[in-house]
This record gives structure tokens, C-alpha cells and sequence, in this order.
């Protein structure tokens, strides 16, 4: 009985009924059911065009960038299109106040230009194959608290298989919550070079104050290059590499579009949580969102608050602003929406609908009620675990520590191994330079004091390390605000490691005494270790419950709705969602319109306020209407585009399709109105922001002069 039949499931999920076109991120290898939908709405390829394992199909031409994005080819020779925020550490990485091409943006006019990125990949799918049956054996009869480790293992031995004998990489994840398992194999490219960025004026436009919502007036573009060896093959940089030549490019139509227009998204979204159960909204809503955001808040105050007052320093710092920036404003939005479309109260409806259904089935009756049990204890110790990434570990300083535990764990070893040693230090040497790129002292002393007083404040006593005690004792001052701006102003004048020249010095000459004495090292370790001893395994039992559960949990709920067709929650692997482009209503009265454009970029115009600065060139081109072959029928350019596609995180960069398999734009954004969008589809309200293609031409042509890359594309014009 407790074995999962895999094939029960399959015909489950595959089959055939109607459900809302827009919700659905579905796995390329399991779409023909969709097929007959797909058409309806206004798809003129085969199904073996959108996915063949031996003949080039679409997917050849879709690319996980660097793990966390997505990006499409458009030309022979291997020409990378994807986000602005997608190669924003990489531009930014190129820039200083002397050679400052995230503010002007730059256009390679020769393959030479191009810009080598160590530490970036492109990866490009090979195949994937079900292999739910290997590992449903190899977890049959396992312990639940030792089911991780398993699979851990089991993963392991396929994808060592999957790549011994060519070179490949690949990945085994699990679906709906471990009901099913798939083995994906990539080609994983890494000598990939920066092609092209417009200015950040337009690359980023309306900045934060923009971000997640609609309309958006942001040009987020970048473009790359995948480089192979002579053989085609992967390898690492060398001058002596050239364009990588793909079995499949992308089309690209500049006819545009009309509201109702089919429009596909193709590409590796990264996470959401679509069966997350009330418990799980509620502890988010009330607890960990919230101290989220109020966390994140302190590091980009004083990031701000430096990066204001210099340009270097604003370089230094801009990729870590951007990215704890989308995620604050993200967790802000999320809250706010998932209390507005009442989800919570949405989800326990739906769990009572479950628990009429359930209550005379063995096998699923416990189900919720045992989820909900593990809440309870769960909820003392989950806000400790936000803050382990929020705060013990926010502050540059302790995160830069906490590097250090290897080597104090092999150091002070009784069996001193020399190896591990070296190996550790070897590390630690790596990852010098990159650290000190990026660390800005004053900033981060204000947050060491911050953020440790938050601590304080929000942790519950007992849950407090002994190390808390000494802070307080040795730095005492008047106000608890005051005690820990002295503990940090104690760590950032006597740890080594505020230095580079110390850790330097350090790492040639490694002494234990002096690691377990630096203030920096000692602080971090007891708050981690704390968190490791104390607290982690409250959060692994409960992970125990909460996986074994909700993968019944899943299971059931397919039996209960043979009728509806289900699709896994997003895992970073490939998918594709279809549906159109629509417009909506956002509250009572308001219209969206579908598309924004040009002359809306200049109506937000606002040389005061940087997010909404407009480079001279760009007003040039708008005076003069130089538009060439990319203007609409009013004479104007399109911006950006809104579709009812269900994308997540991760599908940043992926390509909108339209229903010839002609890319039309670039998937960036949400809207605000959906932001529980991980957590809840709402058809109504869900949209992907697209940047129009002919936007993304336009600058590269008549804004940057780069011809060369025009002409290396395939543009259909009518
Ligand atoms: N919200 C976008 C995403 O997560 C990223 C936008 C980046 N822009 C910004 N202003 N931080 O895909």
C-alpha cells in the first residue's frame, strides 16, 4: 500500500482536462496533453518543434544562465539574450568611476570587445528521463529522518553516471515534493563574455520604485556570448575559443503584438510553493516576512547611505543593493497580497474540502492535522532560522567569518591532517579578493551594531547563545542601542579580518589561538554554532513531518481531482507556460492597458531622482522619431508587454514566444498585484512584464550602433 505507484500518478497528472491556460508551468517532456490547448489559443508549431530529444527543437535554444536565470541564443554564433538584473554583477564587476559601463553602457563592435566573466555559465539541456522508479527503490523502507541523506546519495550515483563518460553536468530533482524524479543532463558552457548593456538608466528604469509592478517602462536587457573550443565543446577561457555554434537559434519577429496574442515562456523557473498549506502562509505572513523585510531594511540604509556619497563606493556595492533590494520589496508585496486575496482563508477552505474527503481514509486522514501539529513547535524556532541568513550571517563581516570554520575545524583537530589543511587555506586564499571587492567597513559596522540589537531584541532569551552574555557584560553602555554600536566598533577595530592585508598575513602564517581570538570569528561561530546545536534540529524534525506529509499530502490530492491536471512546483528545471497577452484591471476603475511605451519613458522623466534619469542620447532618438524598423503604428516604440503566463524567479531572461516560435520579447518581472504568485495563482490579477523585443533592437541598433549584432540576428519583419 505505501508504496507510490509512480504510474498511478503519471495518468493522474497527465490527464486530459481543461484547467486556466495561464496557470502551469509544465516540464517540456510531458506537454503533448496540453498540445490540443495550445493550439486553440493560437500555437502553430508541432509538439516535436517545441521538444525532441534527437532533432532540434526549441528547447536547443533555451539556456540556464549562470544557475539562477534564464537566457535564450538568437544567432549562429551563439549570441546571448537575457536581463539586465541577470548580468548585473558581471557589468557591474566591469565598471569603475574611469571605465564606468554600468552607468554608460557598452556595445562590443568586434569579437574581440567582448568581455571574459570568470565564475559565469551557460547551460543547455541535453536530455531528461524519468528515473522515479530508481529512486523510489532505493528510499522504499528507508527511515523518514533519514530520507534526505538518501536521496542525497542516490542522486549522486545517477548523475555520476549520467556524466562520467562525456563531460556532462547534470541534476536529479524531485517533483511534487518527492512523488516523482527526473534526471536532467546539461552541456555546461563556461567561457561566456559580455556582449552588450545599455546604461542602467534604462537597463534598470523606474529602479526599485518600479520594481514588481506595472506598467514598467525598463529596457532589462543584456546581452552575451557562449564561446566553445574548436570541437564545439565546452572549456574553460582561452583567447583561442570561439562563438559556440548552437543547434538552435531563436527567430525574432518585430510585427508585434495585439492583446489576445499567444505568447509562450520557455525557461528554468526557480521556486514556488503552490501546495503550501495555511499553516505555512500564516507563520510567513505573521512572522518570517515581515522580519525579513525589517532586516534587509538596515543593510540598504546604510548601503545607501555610503553609496550616496561616493561613486566608487556605489559600485563597489550596487549588484549586493540590487539583489537584497528585489527580495526586500518582493517579501513586502508577497505579505501584502496574500492578505488582500485572503489566501490563507482561500487554503483552509480547500483543507476543510480535503478533510471531508480524507476522514475515512487511512492513509490520508492524519495528514493535516499532522502538519499542523508540527507547526506548532516549528513556530518557536522559525524566526531564529530567518535570521540566520537575515542576520547572523547579513553582516559582510560574519558571513566573511563564518568562511573560516573549516579551517579552525581542521587546525584544531587532534589527527592534524596537512592536506585538509592546505585544502581549507587554499580556499580561504581564493575567495580573498572577491570579499574585499565588495566590503565596505563603515557600512558594515553599522550593521554588525544593528543587527545584532535586533537580535537581541526579536530572539526569544532562551534561544539566546552564551555569547550574547559577554556582548552585553564587556560592552555595557547606557542604552541597549549604544552596547552593541560598542561591540561593533570592538569587532571592526580588532578582528584581522577587516583587513586584507591582515588576512593576508593570516592565511601565510595561520595561527589557531589568533582565529578563535578574533572578535569577527568569535562572534559568528557561537551564533551558528548555537543555531546548529540548539535550534536546527527542531527545524529538521519538523522538515521530517512537513516533507513526509506534504508528499502525501499531493498524492491525495490528486486522487481526490482525478479530473484536474496537475503540474509540479517550480524546481529549476526546464519549463514551459502558454497563454496571451492580456491586459487587466488592478482595483476598482482602473484599466491597465497591455503595453507601455517610449513616450511614457519620457513622461516619468525626472533628471532629479536617478531611477528615473533618461540618457541625452535616448531623448535624442524620442525628439527626432529615429526609430527605424522598430517603431509601432503611432510612430512610437514599445516598451514592455503584459502576458497572463505563470512565470516565477528564475524565469528572468527567458523568452517570450509567440505562436510561429518567433521570440517577441523578454520575460523580466511580476506585477504587484500577484505577489503571492509563489504561493497562489490568481488568474485574475497574475501577469508576466515583458520587455518588447523591438525595444531591445531598437537600443541595440539605433541607441549603441552595434549593427555587427543586427546582423548577426534573424528578424522577420512581416
Ligand atoms: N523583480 C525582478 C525579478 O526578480 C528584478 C528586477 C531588478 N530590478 C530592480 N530594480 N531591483 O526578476
Amino acid at each position: 500500500m505505501k508504496k507510490i505507484t509512480i504510474t498511478l500518478l503519471a495518468i493522474t497528472f497527465l490527464s486530459i482536462n481543461f484547467l486556466q491556460a495561464d496557470e502551469g508551468m509544465w516540464l517540456p517532456m510531458l506537454l503533448k496533453n496540453n498540445y490540443a490547448e495550445m493550439q486553440r489559443l493560437g500555437l502553430k508549431l508541432t509538439p516535436e518543434q517545441l521538444y525532441e530529444i534527437n532533432n532540434a527543437s526549441l528547447k536547443d535554444a533555451i539556456v540556464w544562465f549562470n544557475g539562477g536565470c534564464t537566457s535564450e541564443i538568437i544567432s549562429e554564433k551563439g549570441l546571448l539574450l537575457t536581463n539586465h538584473h541577470c548580468g548585473y554583477d558581471a557589468i557591474a564587476k566591469h565598471s569603475t568611476p574611469a571605465d564606468n559601463i554600468l552607468d554608460n553602457g557598452f556595445w562590443a563592435k568586434s569579437l574581440a570587445d567582448e568581455k571574459e566573466n570568470p565564475a559565469m555559465s551557460a547551460s543547455i539541456l541535453v536530455r531528461m528521463e524519468d528515473v522515479s522508479d530508481r529512486v523510489n527503490k532505493a528510499l522504499a523502507g528507508v527511515d523518514p529522518k533519514d530520507v534526505e541523506a538518501k536521496k542525497t546519495e542516490i542522486f549522486k550515483a545517477i548523475q555520476k553516471e549520467a556524466t562520467e563518460k562525456n563531460g556532462y553536468d547534470a541534476t536529479v530533482r524531485s517533483f511534487f515534493r518527492d512523488n516523482a524524479f527526473y534526471l536532467f543532463v546539461f552541456e555546461k558552457f563556461t567561457d561566456i563574455r559580455l556582449v552588450a548593456t545599455p546604461p542602467q538608466s534604462i537597463g534598470k528604469f523606474g529602479g526599485d520604485t518600479d520594481n514588481w509592478m506595472w506598467p514598467r517602462h525598463t529596457g532589462d536587457f543584456s546581452v552575451f556570448r557562449i564561446y566553445a573550443n574548436k570541437e564545439n565543446k565546452p572549456a574553460p577561457y582561452s583567447k583561442d575559443n570561439v562563438p559556440y555554434h548552437p543547434k538552435k537559434f531563436l527567430d525574432i519577429s518585430i510585427k508585434g503584438l495585439e492583446e489576445g496574442d499567444f505568447t509562450m515562456v520557455y525557461g528554468f523557473p526557480g521556486r514556488t510553493n503552490r501546495y503550501e498549506t495555511s499553516y505555512g502562509i500564516q507563520l510567513a505572513t505573521d512572522k518570517t516576512n515581515p522580519a525579513t523585510v525589517d532586516l534587509r531594511d538596515i543593510r540598504l540604509k546604510a548601503w545607501k547611505e555610503e553609496m550616496d556619497k561616493s561613486d566608487s563606493v556605489r559600485l563597489l556595492l550596487s549588484a549586493k543593493y540590487a539583489s537584497i533590494a528585489n527580495y526586500w520589496k518582493y517579501y513586502i508585496g508577497q505579505t501584502e497580497q496574500l492578505k488582500r486575496l485572503k489566501v490563507f482563508e482561500e487554503k483552509q477552505q480547500s483543507e476543510k474540502k480535503f478533510s471531508d474527503w480524507a476522514k475515512n481514509k487511512a492513509e490520508y486522514s492524519a495528514v493535516l492535522p499532522t502538519i499542523e501539529n508540527a507547526y506548532v513547535d516549528y513556530n518557536k524556532y522559525a524566526l531564529h532560522r530567518t535570521y540566520v541568513g537575515e542576520c547572523i550571517m547579513a553582516s559582510s563581516i560574519g558571513f566573511y567569518a563564518l568562511t573560516f570554520q573549516d579551517l579552525e575545524k581542521q587546525m584544531k583537530a587532534e589527527k592534524q591532517d596537512t592536506a585538509e589543511i592546505n585544502k581549507a587555506l587554499k580556499a580561504l586564499k581564493g575567495g580573498v579578493d572577491g570579499f574585499y571587492k565588495s566590503f565596505n567597513v563603515v557600512s558594515d559596522q553599522k550593521i554588525l551594531a544593528s543587527l545584532t540589537e535586533m537580535f537581541y531584541k526579536n530572539i526569544p532569551a532562551d534561544q539566546h547563545p552564551a555569547y550574547m552574555a559577554e556582548i552585553l557584560k564587556k560592552y555595557k553602555a547606557k542604552t541597549t542601542k549604544e552596547t552593541f554600536e560598542k561591540f561593533a566598533a570592538g569587532v571592526f577595530k580588532n578582528s584581522f579580518m577587516v583587513h586584507k592585508a591582515d588576512v593576508e598575513k593570516f592565511l601565510a602564517k595561520p595561527d589557531l589561538k589568533k582565529l578563535q581570538k578574533d572578535p569577527a570569528y568569535a562572534f559568528v561561530k557561537s551564533f551558528y554554532d548555537n543555531y546548529i546545536t540548539n535550534i536546527k534540529p527542531h527545524i529538521d524534525a519538523f522538515g521530517v513531518v512537513n516533507n513526509t506529509q506534504s508528499s502525501k499530502y499531493i498524492k491525495a490530492l490528486m486522487e481526490m481531482q482525478p479530473e484536474k491536471k496537475f503540474y509540479p512546483d517550480a524546481n529549476s528545471t526546464l519549463r514551459l507556460t502558454y497563454g496571451k497577452v492580456q491586459s487587466y484591471s488592478p482595483k476598482d476603475a482602473v484599466n491597465f492597458k497591455y503595453y507601455t511605451t517610449l513616450s511614457g519613458v519620457m513622461e516619468k522623466e525626472n533628471p532629479k531622482n536617478f531611477e528615473f534619469n533618461v540618457p541625452a542620447r535616448l531623448k535624442e532618438l524620442y525628439k527626432n522619431k529615429d526609430f527605424g524598423q522598430y517603431a509601432n503604428k503611432e510612430n512610437d516604440i514599445n516598451v514592455a508587454f503584459i502576458t497572463n503566463n505563470d512565470i516565477t524567479g528564475g524565469n528572468s531572461g527567458s523568452p517570450v514566444i509567440n505562436g510561429n516560435g518567433e521570440l517577441v520579447g523578454i520575460a523580466f518581472d511580476g506585477n504587484w498585484e500577484a505577489m503571492s504568485g509563489d504561493i497562489y495563482f490568481d488568474s485574475k490579477y497574475k501577469r508576466t512584464i515583458c520587455v518588447d523585443i523591438r525595444y531591445v533592437l531598437f537600443m541595440i541598433d539605433k541607441f549603441g550602433g552595434a549593427s555587427n549584432l543586427i546582423s548577426e540576428m534573424n528578424i522577420i519583419k512581416n
